[in-house]
């Protein structure tokens, strides 16, 4: 979490820096801060709140000046949020000046170390003693920026993306990355540094990104300088082409981006299977899976790892792999996974679900399973991350960029790249006739045109939202397939609007959550016709007979359940294994009214990060 900036060359850095954060505060908005080199000295200015509380607060105090600069939006790990915890930190001489985005885990024993050499500390941040050790460094060994940066790299712990530089020397920044995302941004005579490229896109479309265990000297009007931090061996930096442009990272007239993204799911579905879904040659074209066909038709199981929403996308795509494939799946949260010495070997195939590419505890399962030998494949949609350079292959969601901090066009997408791999075993193992698959790929075509038309519900599902704003609590129930949609309708609701909500399969209710239906309770429920509707519409009347206020989700025409439904938000009928693709609009729309209606910060929930880069 946390986003940094920096900027070196002949323009005002404080815009560039400004705007740049705003695009990042996705990944976290606590506090903010920034330092700009003028006239030989470091000026600083930092505050509580967002990027908008840091503008005023430096054009007030005239912290403004410069064209080389750092800036930093902050997701507080050590340290409660406040001014002096904010990015930059200055070093105890005021000549350097740092941002940081991770965790330096041996910090205390650092500090301690320092504090015994006179050094003194205004923070409780890990960062402020890592410019500080890069100072002591630089000072007692008497060595250049660059190397202090190096040798101080060399003795923490932990995970970072930094970006430093000196008032002795303001012709270069250093930055160096492990574990962090860091993105340079190549212009003519001017460089950009961002945790995304989002931040520089409309000044440059050539980005270097750092690997893990790389820093680099970024020098004005001259080049970048790549080397490893361990080793110290020089790197050719690939300089990359980026496709995004400024009008996927806007808001284009939408109040909000999640509005934004849950509405480009149409699209975002079809960008998905573009060029993958062949439906008049009769394949699906998927090189990360055609390269390694022979480990997923050999796999004893399939072991799915992620967290939160993307692990939502893993449960559905257990139910799809074990339907289609025939084949064992675990569904595993990453961050139990990992330290639970699991049982996972070669012969194993593990998939990593992540949007961001970037979460510390996906990112873990990964390393884990690749040392115990399984083949590792990723399912991403930040192109370039962490994540989809860590595993052996991959497919990208292509879902373009997703800034809201709740998850929407990501988990559709993830499902529609995990249902296209499940279809494309089972058609290559004969677990379903020619024709059966030839049906799915006719219906995966007209999913898009099906999710459009759902989301014509949206004015409906506002008018139902404004009758239930007010609800303390919130019950889900979906079964099968649906099931996971129940949780994620959950996460989305509890996550932007604050109120408590649990999903749970609908034959569960019975077995505890049953006790806490009365007149105040809303029951979601999800029931579309097929699969195990006649059950459902069972557990519908055991809530209609104890005054349940009951929403249900429901196949278009349907008859039964609306019946007895308090509220009916209509569905086009699919495939009972496609249905998340369709019921989860309607969930994610409600929650988005509910959030909007009780005056909640939806795109930027209170506590929460885009991009969960600690563990
Ligand atoms: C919820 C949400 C989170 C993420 C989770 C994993 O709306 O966005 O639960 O799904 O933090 O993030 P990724 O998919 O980036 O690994």
């Amino acid at each position: 979490m946390c986003g940094i900036v920096g900027y070196i060359g002949e323009r005002d850095a404080f815009p560039i820096i400004m705007k740049g954060l705003q695009r990042l505060e996705y990944r976290g908005y606590d506090s903010a801060g920034v330092a700009l080199y003028n006239k030989g000295l470091i000026e600083l200015c930092k505050t509580k709140g967002k990027v908008d509380d840091l503008r005023v607060k430096a054009e007030s105090e005239g912290v403004v000046q410069g064209n080389i600069g750092i800036g930093h939006t902050r997701w507080a790990t050590h340290g409660e949020p406040n001014d002096t915890n904010a990015h930059p930190h200055y070093s105890n001489s005021g000549e350097l000046a740092i941002i940081h985005n991770g965790i330096i885990e041996n910090y205390a024993t650092i500090k301690e170390a320092l504090i015994n050499r006179g050094y003194t500390f205004s923070s409780d941040t890990d960062t402020e003693v890592l410019v500080n050790l890069i100072e002591d460094i630089k000072i007692n060994k008497q060595v250049k920026l660059g190397k202090a940066v190096q040798m101080a790299l060399n003795e923490v712990v932990g995970a970072y993306a930094i970006a430093v530089f000196d008032r002795k020397k303001p012709d270069e920044i250093i930055v160096a990355k492990l574990g962090s995302p860091l993105a340079i941004g190549v212009g003519e005579d001017e460089f950009f540094i961002a945790s995304d490229a989002s931040p520089f896109i409309e000044y440059t479309n050539n980005a270097i990104y750092l690997e893990d265990e790389q820093m680099a000297i970024v020098r004005k009007g001259r080049d970048v300088r790549v080397r490893q931090i361990k080793s110290d061996a020089p790197v050719d930096p690939y300089v990359q082409e980026l496709k995004l442009n400024l009008e996927q990272i806007e808001k284009n007239g939408y109040d909000h981006f999640m509005l934004k993204e849950i509405y480009e799911q149409p699209e975002a579905i079809k960008d998905t299977y573009r060029g993958r879904l062949r439906i008049n040659d009769g394949i699906i074209k998927m090189a990360g899976v055609e390269d390694n066909l022979e480990k997923f038709l050999n796999a004893k199981r399939i072991i799915i790892v992620a967290c939160g929403t993307s692990w939502h996308a893993g449960l559905v795509a257990e139910y799809i792999f074990e339907e289609l494939v025939r084949v064992p799946v675990e569904v595993e949260y990453a961050s139990e996974f990992r330290y639970r010495n699991p049982i996972v070997g070669p012969g194993d195939v593990v998939i990593a679900i992540s949007q961001s590419g970037e979460t510390a505890d996906t990112l873990a399962a990964i390393k884990l399973s690749k040392e115990k030998g399984a083949f590792v494949f990723g399912v991403c949609n930040v192109v370039g991350s962490t994540i989809s350079r860590e595993t052996h292959a991959g497919a990208y969601t292509h879902a373009g960029p997703e800034i809201g901090v709740a998850s929407t066009k990501a988990f559709t997408t993830q499902i529609t790249v995990l249902t296209l791999i499940a279809l494309k075993l089972a058609k290559s193992t004969g677990k379903i006739t020619n024709s059966e698959f030839h049906n799915y790929l006719a219906e995966m075509e007209v999913i898009p045109n099906k999710v459009e038309e759902t989301l014509k519900s949206d004015e409906h599902v506002a008018a139902i939202a404004d009758i239930y704003k007010d609800a303390g609590n919130c019950l889900y129930l979906g079964r099968g397939y649906n099931f996971p949609v129940a949780l994620e309708g959950a996460l989305k609701l509890k996550e932007i609007s604050y109120i408590h909500a649990e999903g749970y399969p609908a034959a569960e209710m019975k077995h505890g959550p049953i006790a806490l239906i009365d007149e105040q309770m809303p029951v979601i429920v999800i029931a579309t016709k097929k699969g195990h509707y006649e059950k459902v519409v069972s557990n519908v009347q055991e809530i209609k007979s104890r005054k349940g206020k009951i929403i249900a989700v429901v196949t278009k025409g349907d008859k039964d359940v609306s019946a007895l439904a308090d509220h009916v938000i209509e569905v086009p009928e699919t495939d009972e294994l496609l249905t998340p693709l369709l019921t989860t609009i309607p969930l994610q729309l409600l929650s988005y009214h509910i959030a909007v209606m009780r005056g909640c910060n939806v795109d930027q929930p209170r506590n929460l990060a885009k991009s969960v880069t600690v563990e």
